[in-house]
């Protein structure tokens, strides 16, 4: 082997270091000790103030972390001169709840400004989304910054529709980021929280596959539950708790499905299909087995790192200098 391929590899390999952050659990020890503190606490008063607010967030880092990386980039509002994520396909009219991120950020500038990136915020309130609902608490690695622009683009490519997910395209969808199909089955279980539009359901209540027809897979008074909540031609933006215990982060979803009840397709394909019913199964007997998996879903999901430069934004919808 002659020298110049080995240097070559060498610097390459630096290169990869030096470009990802290294993500550890204590990052703000020293320069933000308080900061995992602030922001569980904000997160239990925008639970007080709206129940469904900590689902909103938990929702934000799924939708933050596929799209380049964790990374804030879903945060930043759109300018003249950027497409932001928040009207794409799947965050339009649906994302909520930033104004929480916004009341995090503050808190976290007053107790030490210019430190804590908002990439971080949604992993920290993520996890205390979980944690105060009911769910498992776990340890979140922290160092990430925040992106100086975002792609609205990307995430129409990226982010999965309700209507036509089925599991094989989830399954390959999360591959590409490294989820396994247990990871990606335990992680839709965050629907045990939160709610979604009629919006979200009416495909596949009225026309499922464009059959004119709905979903065979509802069990039949739960759809019937769901077409007078959600009629045809009604307004679109009446929402549904994704499973009997919307406010609480539990296992009923996974029983739910498995009794046809579940909401989405994307939800209900989990059971219908053999490459995940198991899981389903699994889930559904095994809360301890969920909560487990749901924890490392969510770590291996915020390992998800961007390749771009970044910097700690003041404010968390807008980049630091107007022109990068
Ligand atoms: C597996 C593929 C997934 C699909 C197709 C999907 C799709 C959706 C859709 C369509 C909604 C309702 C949107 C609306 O009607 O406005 C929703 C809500 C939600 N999703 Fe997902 N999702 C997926 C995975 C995830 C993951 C991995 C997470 C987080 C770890 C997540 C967290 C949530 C939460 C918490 C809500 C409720 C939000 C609220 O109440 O504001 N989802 N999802
Ligand atoms: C539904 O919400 C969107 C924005 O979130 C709004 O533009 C639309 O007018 C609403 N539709 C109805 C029927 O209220
Ligand atoms: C679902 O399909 C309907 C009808 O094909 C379409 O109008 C709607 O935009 C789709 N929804 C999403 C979230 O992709
Ligand atoms: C997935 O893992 C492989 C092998 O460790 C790595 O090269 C690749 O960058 C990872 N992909 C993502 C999206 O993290
Ligand atoms: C159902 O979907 C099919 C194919 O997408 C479409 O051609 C048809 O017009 C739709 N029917 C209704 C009632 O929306
Ligand atoms: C559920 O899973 C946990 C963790 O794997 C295990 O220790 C426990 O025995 C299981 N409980 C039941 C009822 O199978």
């Amino acid at each position: 082997m002659n020298l110049v391929p080995n240097l070559f590899m060498c610097l390459l390999l630096l290169f990869t270091v030096v470009a990802g952050e290294t993500l550890q659990p204590a990052f703000y020890g020293k320069t933000c000790p308080k900061a995992e503190s602030i922001v569980r606490e904000e997160m239990r008063k925008a639970m007080l103030k709206e129940a469904r607010s900590v689902a909103s967030i938990m929702r934000l880092q799924f939708h933050d972390c596929f799209v380049n990386g964790c990374d804030g980039s879903v945060l930043l509002d759109d300018t003249p001169t950027l497409l932001g994520e928040k009207l794409s396909l799947a965050n339009i009219g649906s994302l909520r709840s930033f104004d929480v991120v916004d009341n995090i950020k503050e808190a976290l500038e007053k107790a030490c400004p210019a430190t804590v990136s908002c990439a971080d915020i949604i992993i920290m309130a993520s996890r205390d989304a979980v944690a105060l609902t009911g769910g498992p608490d776990w340890e979140v690695k922290l160092g990430r910054k925040d992106s100086l622009t975002a792609s609205q683009k990307d995430s129409d490519d990226i982010m999965p529709s309700p209507n036509d997910s089925t599991a094989t395209s989830l399954i390959d969808l999360f591959q590409r980021f490294n989820l396994s199909t247990k990871d990606m089955v335990a992680l839709s279980g965050s629907h045990s929280i939160g709610e979604a539009r009629c919006f979200s359901v009416t495909p596949r209540l009225y026309n499922y596959s464009g059959s004119g027809k709905s979903d065979p897979a509802f069990e039949p008074l739960y759809r019937e539950k769901l077409t007078k909540l959600c009629p045809m031609g009604g307004d679109e933006n009446v929402t549904s708790g994704m499973d009997a215990t919307a406010k609480v982060f539990d296992n009923q979803y996974f029983k739910n499905l498995v009794s046809r009840k579940g909401f989405l397709h994307s939800d209900q394909t989990l059971f219908t299909s053999p490459e995940t019913r198991e899981y389903v199964k699994l889930f559904s007997e095994n809360e301890t087995e969920f909560f487990k998996a749901f924890a490392e879903g969510m770590v291996k999901m915020g390992d998800l790192q961007s390749t771009k430069p970044g910097e700690v934004r003041l404010n968390c919808r807008a980049v630091n200098r107007k022109s990068y």
